[in-house]
């Protein structure tokens, strides 16, 4: 393998540092498993879009789902809060067990599922309502006992480090909001019916790096309350917030000429950026650091 060129390591070195100083110890193994994804296979179709995946997602961890485009990071992830029910031939083969209970078990409801397990996507998708009833909805259609709306609009803005921002203009339209803001909406709008894991689907890819950083903070300070599983494009992003972090990469079948994405290592960041144990994650972070 040739040496990754200096700049790379550079960069690696940089944000690995800015992860050390601003992450905990990290355990080698996640001590409790909030969701434990056991030789998972998951279909379109015929189509064999990820393989045999086994992960066990730590709680109140952030984790990364990272490598190149089609290898099933978005599949996985939605086949964590069973978004994937709603895609027509979508199939989950295996395993998915919250807090040790298989969340494809039948009587299992998919819409408490979600409630739990909440989802950010890569663009803002603000409801066409107000700042106030963007967060209100959830609470009021699921029937939640809230003391006092107000209140809980509240702490879900404070949460997710908007309120300051918005507080004056909870009437006005969340369309009048940036794309950062819009996005922590979002984020607010998933808090406000009491998850405990949040999913995010490369949630900073359409805003600029200000906007991505105030993110990046605001990840950090939900980690204590809640799980985060995030699937991002960029290296330096996962090196700079996740505990651990899963390369996944597609690999086309001998025999059937199929690509199939799968998981190729799963450990603690610091790990994986540093000593990676297979030599297609040293050559992914090479490749795409700097
Ligand atoms: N709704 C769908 N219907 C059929 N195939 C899909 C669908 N979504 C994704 N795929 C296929 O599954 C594979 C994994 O896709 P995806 O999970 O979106 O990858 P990633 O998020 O890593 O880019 C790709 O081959 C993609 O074309
Ligand atoms: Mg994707």
């Amino acid at each position: 393998m040739p040496e990754p060129m200096p700049q790379v390591r550079d960069a690696i070195e940089i944000e690995l540092e800015h992860h050390q100083q601003a992450t905990r110890d990290v355990p080698d193994r996640p001590e409790r498993a909030v969701l434990e994804v056991d030789n998972v296979n998951v279909y379109y179709g015929d189509y064999l879009a990820v393989r045999n995946v086994s992960v066990d997602f730590g709680h109140n961890e952030i984790t990364a789902l990272i490598g190149p485009s089609g290898c099933g990071k978005s599949t996985i992830l939605r086949s964590l809060n069973r978004m994937n029910d709603l895609i027509v031939g979508a199939r989950v083969e295996g395993p998915i067990r919250y807090w040790g209970q298989d969340m494809y078990a039948p009587g299992i409801d998919p819409i408490e599922v979600r409630r739990r397990i909440g989802m950010v996507f890569q663009k803002p998708n603000p409801f066409p309502k107000s700042i106030y009833d963007n967060i209100a909805y959830g609470p009021r259609v699921t029937g939640m006992s809230v003391a006092s709306m107000d209140d809980h609009v509240e702490q879900a803005l404070t949460k997710a480090a908007l309120w300051d921002e918005v507080k004056d203009k909870l009437k006005q339209s969340a369309y009048g909001l940036s794309g950062g803001q819009q996005q922590r909406l979002c984020i607010a709008r998933t808090i406000a019916v009491q998850p405990d894991v949040i999913l995010m689907d490369e949630p900073c890819a359409s805003l600029d790096p200000i906007a991505t950083l105030r993110i990046e903070e605001l990840m950090a300070e939900l980690r204590d309350q809640y799980t985060i599983i995030i699937v991002t494009h960029n290296m330096q992003q996962a090196a700079r917030v996740a505990d651990r972090t899963a390369f996944f990469t597609a690999a086309i079948d001998p025999d059937t000429g199929e690509r199939h994405g799968e998981l190729v290592e799963y450990d603690k960041t610091t790990k994986i950026f540093e000593s990676p144990a297979d030599s297609r994650t040293e050559g992914y972070i090479s490749g795409r650091f700097g």
